[in-house]
């Protein structure tokens, strides 16, 4: 059976090409209903090098000051073998196997949607990765959190990221990885102080702290992991990044792993270090993902029906002859939602007592 995950990507997929942020049909809400891992945080606070280190490959766009400036939906498929490859939405049928090519690809979109300024664009681009080695996630990457504009910026880019941002994450159907350096202090995070406005008992916040590595000497983090400053509903979790001279030098993201598993098991943390670390990270938000879909099944189903009557209406309303291109897509999105409902169905009578017939 096809994992649920794949599943909403798929869906997340159809809803997109056909245009999910336009007004009128079905298709925001239903992308709304369906959870995404969103991820949070100041500028420079290591999310870029957090999502990196959970797909295990060097592809982002990074430097100094804004860098992401359109939402990037990432989804990560796991596939038993072959090589790996990533594929853009806007790029239909183009194989990237050279990831520093996605990289200059991403840039390149983010160009062309906002011209070569410095302004940020909430119109998100959609980036799938197939390959043995990842989990199978979808992780939207959004623009880090600022505090002024710089030369080159309107007034308004603080206020417009932050509304994006929470865009974003004040879906109840959001998971929220927080993203706080843990070389300032907590109090002065951007991650925990947007989060906690919309995720105010941590239900479905994440915390991560980077920069574990570059904490003042005699300090450490162990109050913070341990839940002790602040808490969340789920552990926190510590990683250690590559350092900008790691990057500079080329260091793989293998050895990188490894160096970071070793920083763990060899410190201060040795305690906790089996729950700390990129590779936890993945696997920990990638089951409660699962878990989350699993949970919202039955609303999702119900969901589906409905968006597959109002896809039946609209097509008829359309009548024929209809653009190959709307009628194509309607038709592609109405064949995902049958096999969602068919297999939604599947894992109901699963978790149903008795196993009754819905
Ligand atoms: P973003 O702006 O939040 O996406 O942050 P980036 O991932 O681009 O990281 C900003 C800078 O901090 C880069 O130079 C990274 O190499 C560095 N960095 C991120 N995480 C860590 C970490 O855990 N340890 C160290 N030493 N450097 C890190
Ligand atoms: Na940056
Ligand atoms: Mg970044």
């Amino acid at each position: 059976m096809e994992n649920l995950i794949q599943l909403v990507n798929n869906i997340q997929r159809a809803c997109t090409a056909l245009g999910d942020h336009s007004e009128g049909n079905a298709m925001p809400s239903l992308w709304d209903a369906l959870p995404s891992i969103a991820v949070v945080g100041g500028q420079s606070s290591g999310k870029s090098s957090v999502l990196e280190s959970i797909v295990g490959k060097d592809f982002l766009p990074r430097g100094a000051g804004i860098v992401t400036r359109r939402p990037l939906v990432l989804q990560l498929h796991k596939v038993d073998e072959g090589k790996e490859y990533a594929e853009f939405m806007h790029l239909p049928r183009k194989r990237f196997t050279d990831f520093a090519a996605v990289r200059q690809e991403i840039s390149d979109e983010t160009d062309r949607e906002t011209g070569r300024s410095k302004a940020i664009s909430s119109v998100p681009i959609h980036l799938s990765i197939h390959s043995p080695h990842v989990v199978n996630l979808t992780l939207v990457d959004l623009p880090g959190l600022t505090k002024v504009a710089i030369e080159g910026q309107p007034e308004s880019i603080v206020q417009d990221i932050e509304n994006m941002v929470r865009s974003y994450i004040e879906k109840p159907n959001c998971i929220i990885l927080a993203i706080s350096p843990a070389n300032q202090d907590l109090a002065t995070s951007d991650a925990i102080k947007i989060s906690r406005e919309v995720d105010p008992k941590g239900e479905r916040t994440f915390g991560v702290l980077t920069k574990i590595d570059l904490m003042d000497k005699g300090t450490n983090a162990i109050d913070i992991l341990e839940g002790k400053q602040y808490k969340l509903n789920f552990p926190w979790i510590g990683v250690v990044n590559r350092s900008q001279a790691d990057i500079n030098k080329n260091v793989d993201m293998i050895a990188a792993r490894r160096r970071e598993q070793e920083y763990f098991a060899n410190s201060e943390y040795r305690h906790m270090a089996q729950r700390m670390g990129s590779e936890h990270l993945g696997k920990v938000l990638s089951k409660h993902l699962e878990a989350v879909i699993k949970s919202r099944i039955p609303a999702l189903q119900s969901l589906i029906s409905k968006t597959i009557t109002e896809l039946e209406t609209e097509l008829s309303r359309l009548g024929k002859p209809i653009a190959v291109d709307t009628g194509g897509k309607l038709y592609t999105i109405m064949e995902i939602c049958r096999t969602f409902d068919g297999i939604f169905k599947e894992h109901l009578d699963g978790i149903r007592p008795g196993g009754e017939k819905i």
